[in-house]
Order: structure tokens, then sequence, then C-alpha cells
């Protein structure tokens, strides 16, 4: 067996959302690296052809499209994007998220805040899913990764709407993996703990940090490579008989806001 080979995504088509910052930049440029053809999409148009570019400077191949994964004609269109400039859809990985951080006091958030971070944290990657997998059946290759949270098993206060949502995308993706595995898709999960990006660092501080980094085995806080190689894994052949699983990238502990 080789190594390099079970790592390749040369010939394979990845769709990433959210992927003009953060975790999905990350996720974008090593997929990229690895080989994939990327279609680095976000809501932040201006952000994705920056990434874009910034993997065609390295010699990988991505193609940037705007997409507010909240709103139906967008996830559509952003499929269609993919398969009308690379061809096919093969590995898709739903990284657009939203919500938590400590600020879902539950007397104070309401059903519309409610109906939105499920809506982008849940319906939007099961309708990716749908839109993605007659693709990857008919390629002879699909794997799909959420990025869901470690806040999924985590429990703290004012964090309930959230942590509940990636509980669930967690939950959706292993029973997705009974439907989509006779279709030769594979479904996994990444749960990050605590990752330094502009999210984290809006609500960082040295004393969050001190408390999360007391719980942390491996002391210190996440980086978007650490993430973006527990995504690879899933993509990539390495990961041939695996679905259904989560796999949690935190340190080795729990970081949590209490
Ligand atoms: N950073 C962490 O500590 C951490 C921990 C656990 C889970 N996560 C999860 O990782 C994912 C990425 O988080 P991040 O920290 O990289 O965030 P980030 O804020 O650094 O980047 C998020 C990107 O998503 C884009 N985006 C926002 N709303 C969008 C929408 N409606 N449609 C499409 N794109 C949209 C933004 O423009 C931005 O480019 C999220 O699902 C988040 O819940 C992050």
């Amino acid at each position: 067996m080789e190594v390099e080979s079970m790592f390749d995504l040369s010939g394979k088509v990845a769709v990433v959302t959210g992927a003009g910052d953060g975790i999905g930049k990350g996720v974008a440029r090593i997929l990229a690296a690895a080989g994939a053809r990327v279609v680095v999409s976000d809501i932040d148009a201006y952000k994705a052809r920056a990434v874009a570019e910034s993997i065609g400077a390295f010699g990988g191949s991505a193609a940037a499209t705007a997409c507010n994964v909240l709103v139906d004609a967008d996830l559509e269109a952003l499929i269609e994007f993919a398969v009308s400039t690379f061809g096919t859809v093969n590995i898709l990985v739903n990284n657009a998220g939203m919500g938590g951080g400590g600020r879902e006091n539950p007397f104070e958030v309401d059903r519309s805040y409610v109906e939105k971070i499920y809506a982008i944290n849940v319906f939007a990657p099961w309708a990716l899913c749908r839109l993605a997998a007659p693709y990857m059946q008919k390629s002879g290759y699909g794997s799909i990764v959420n990025i869901t949270s470690m806040s999924s098993v985590n429990s703290e206060a004012s964090m309930a709407i959230y942590a509940s949502s990636k509980a669930a995308l967690n939950h959706m993706a292993s029973n997705l993996a009974y439907d989509y595995g006779p279709m030769g898709i594979r479904v996994n999960s990444v749960g990050p703990g605590a990752t330094r990006t502009h999210a984290l660092a809006s609500i960082l501080s040295p004393e969050l940090e001190a408390r999360m980094l007391s719980g942390t085995p491996l002391k210190r806080l996440g980086e978007v490579g650490d993430i973006a190689m527990a995504v690879l894994f899933f993509a990539a052949p390495a990961s041939s008989w695996v679905s259904g699983q989560v796999l949690m990238v935190n340190g080795g502990g729990t970081q949590t806001l209490g």
C-alpha cells in the first residue's frame, strides 16, 4: 500500500462552504494541496475569491463562488457551479456554521434565532448532501465531512441552541451514512475544540484561554491546520472503510466557556 496515494485527491472535486476564512479556508487549501480541484464558497464573494487565488498561487486548482447557505437557491447554484466548472462533486465539506459562544441565554433568544441556527447548522448540510449525492454516486467516489463542534457533546449554560444543532448534525451524519453507504458515499464529522479563528477571537479573553487550557492535556488551543488534517483524512481514500463517525479534534480534553 502506497501511503502517499491514500491521501492523494488528484482528479477529485471538493466543495467547501464558508471557505473564505477560518477553518473552511484551511480545509480548502489542504484539499487543494492534496490535488483536489476545490470550489471555494462563502457568503462573502471577495473572501472566497482571495482564497481561490491563494490556492492558484501555490499551483493548486480552485474556483470561487458566492453562496449564502441560508438561501435554498444558493445551495442549488453551488452544486451546479461545481458541476459546470469541474464536472462533478466528490467531496463536500459542510463547514459554514454559526451560533454559540455562550451568547444563547434561553430567555433572550427567540424563535427566529433558533430557526436561523438550525437552518445554517443542520438544514443546509442536509440539503447539500441531498444535492451532491447523485453526482458522488455517478462518479464512483463520495465523501461528506461535516464540521460540527466539541460543543455537541459538552453541556453548559447559554449554549443550548448551537450545541444541540451540532449534536443533531453529528447524529444526522451517522444516520445518513446508512442511506448513502450503498451509494458509495461516506459521511463523517469533525468536531473542533476551541480553534484560533476570527470566530473564536470574538469571545476569547486571556482568562477564558487560561480556563480552556486547564482542561486541555495538550496545553494549546487548536489551529486551523489541526482541523484541516482531520478533514483530509475523512476526504481521502485513507479512510475508505470509515463512515458514520465523529472525530473530536480538541487537544485531548474539553474547552468549556463556564
Ligand atoms: N473556531 C472554533 O473554535 C470552532 C469550534 C468548534 C466548531 N467550529 C465550527 O467551525 C466552522 C467554521 O468556524 P470558523 O471558526 O472557521 O468561523 P470563521 O468566522 O472564522 O469563518 C466562517 C466563514 O463562514 C462564512 N459564513 C458566515 N455565514 C455564512 C453563510 N450564511 N453562508 C456561507 N458562508 C458563511 C464567513 O464569511 C466566514 O468566511 C463553523 O461551523 C463553526 O461552528 C469552530
